[in-house]
């Protein structure tokens, strides 16, 4: 049992939509602008009271009833947020004890936008070395409750919602590799000045807001997303040519294009949600993989290539067969 294989997938959006044509009414921009540069046209907004929690039990009901499992089977929670209900007790706790499945190991993964990756990357370590034997992996933000709404550069990419995998032990791939990186020197180009340490007050100027200068990010984003790509492919002797679906991080349509287009990969093979979910953070990924996996794009035997890019920075991939 020396692999991590995927075995259901999940994805939950809250209800509540938020239209180009609403932020309009919000903030001195245009739905033409919104689509043009960054192919949003519609986000999905947590209800108030509705926390990241919520949005992950749902993914990961959804995931475990694909995969055939009852919650007893799962001996690993691993959870990428930057949004937590609570400073602490972390979302995986709480979800376990929400999915009625005590006693194993269940925490939360800060890596951003690249939480879901990252997470995918531990959980599959674990079941590698027999630590366990079936895992709930699952990206869940609801990144705009730190976002700025008179900020008409960040306010109008984000959303929320969760995605969740099962992974369990298997003899033949499964998860093929995975890399992790991250360069602390980025900190200022993507973040929230505020924090539990530091101090925070939302009604004063430091608040917890997601800052971001969004051309040098882009750039970043691009070049890296781009590598990682490169670099997990050839160190595992394959090339572009062997993936069958991309499922990059849904920042932003130009973003996706653009690596696409650098690494010779026809856009038909890659999985683009940007549109209808926004950037979801940790969810983004998870989110993708379960739209195509439900509407038959992704079959079983297909190799995935997961790539993921967020504050930090942090970035990394997931070479997979499904
Ligand atoms: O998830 C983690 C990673 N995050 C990302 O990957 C985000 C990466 N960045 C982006 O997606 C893009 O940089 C944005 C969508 C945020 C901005 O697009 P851009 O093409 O890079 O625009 P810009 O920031 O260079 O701004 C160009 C102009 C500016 O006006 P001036 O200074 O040229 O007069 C902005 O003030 O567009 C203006 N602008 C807007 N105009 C209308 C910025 N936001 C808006 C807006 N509506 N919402």
């Amino acid at each position: 049992m020396n692999y991590a294989r995927i075995i259901g997938t999940g994805g939950y959006l809250p209800e509540n939509v938020l239209t180009n044509a609403e932020l309009e009414q919000r903030i001195e921009t245009t739905a033409d602008w919104i689509v043009e540069r960054t192919g949003v046209e519609e986000r999905h907004i947590a209800a108030p009271g509705e926390t990241t929690c919520d949005l992950a039990e749902q993914a990961s009901r959804r995931a475990l009833a694909a995969a055939g499992l009852e919650p007893g089977d799962i001996d690993l929670i691993i959870i990428g947020t930057t949004t937590p209900d609570h400073v602490f007790p972390s979302v995986a706790t709480q979800l376990q004890h929400r999915l009625g499945c005590h006693g194993g190991p269940a925490f939360d993964v800060q890596a951003v936008c690249t939480g879901f990756v990252y997470a995918m990357d531990i959980a599959s370590r674990f079941i590698r070395t027999g630590a366990s034997r079936r895992a709930l992996v699952v990206g869940a933000d609801t990144f705009t409750r730190i976002i700025n709404w008179q900020d008409r550069g960040t306010c109008i990419l984000f959303g929320d919602g969760a995605g969740a995998v099962v992974l369990e032990a298997a003899d033949a791939p499964g998860i093929i590799d995975s890399r992790l990186h991250a360069d602390g020197r980025y900190k200022e180009l993507l973040w929230v000045p505020a924090g539990v340490s530091s101090g925070y007050d939302q009604t004063q100027q430091n608040a917890a807001f997601v800052e971001m200068r969004g051309s040098e990010v882009f750039k970043v984003a691009v070049t890296t997303l781009k590598e990682i790509s490169e670099q997990i492919l050839a160190a595992n002797h394959l090339t572009v040519a062997d993936v069958d679906w991309l499922i990059p991080h849904q920042a932003n349509r130009r973003i996706l294009a653009a690596t696409a287009k650098r690494l010779g990969l026809p856009e038909v093979k890659m999985v683009d949600c940007v549109r209808i979910h926004g950037n979801t953070s940790a969810a983004s990924v998870p989110l993708a993989l379960d739209v195509a996996v439900r509407d038959g794009r992704i079959q079983r035997g297909d190799t995935l290539l997961l790539v993921g890019f967020g504050g930090g920075f942090t970035w990394g991939a997931v070479l997979l067969k499904y």
